[in-house]
C-alpha cells in the first residue's frame, strides 16, 4: 500500500501567465523561492460557522518578485496567481506532509476536499 506520508517534497513549479491555483493548504511548513515572473499569494484562514465547518476567508496577500522567498507555516492557506505576462517558476520545499490533510477550499460553497 502506498504511504500517504512523505518526509520531504522538493518541486519546481511553473504557472502560465494569468493562471491561478485553487485555494489550498500544504499540511506542512514550506519554503517557496520565486525565480521568474510575478506571483500574487493570497492568504486565507479557516473561519468556520456552525453551518459551514470548512468556510475560509481572505486575510491578505503578498506579491513575490524573482529572488523573494516566503515561508509557509503548517496552518497557512493560500492561492497563487501568475500576474505577469511571463510564466512564474518557483522552487518549493515542503516538510513532512500528510496528504489526507491537504485540502482545496471552495470559498463560495464553503467546502474543502482532499487534493
Ligand atoms: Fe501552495
Amino acid at each position: 500500500m502506498m504511504s500517504l506520508f512523505f518526509p520531504l517534497t522538493i518541486q519546481m513549479v511553473a504557472w502560465a501567465p494569468g493562471a491561478a491555483s485553487p485555494i489550498h493548504n500544504h499540511a506542512s511548513w514550506g519554503l517557496v523561492a520565486l525565480l521568474n515572473g510575478q506571483e500574487r499569494n493570497t492568504f486565507w484562514q479557516r473561519s468556520p460557522t456552525p453551518e459551514f465547518a470548512d468556510r475560509v476567508e481572505p486575510v491578505g496577500d503578498r506579491l513575490l518578485s524573482p529572488g523573494d522567498i516566503i515561508c509557509l507555516m503548517p496552518d497557512a492557506i493560500h492561492q497563487v496567481e501568475a500576474i505577469d505576462d511571463e510564466p512564474t517558476i518557483s522552487f518549493n520545499l515542503y516538510g513532512e506532509t500528510n496528504y489526507t490533510q491537504r485540502f482545496e477550499f471552495d470559498p463560495k460553497r464553503h467546502t474543502a476536499k482532499v487534493f
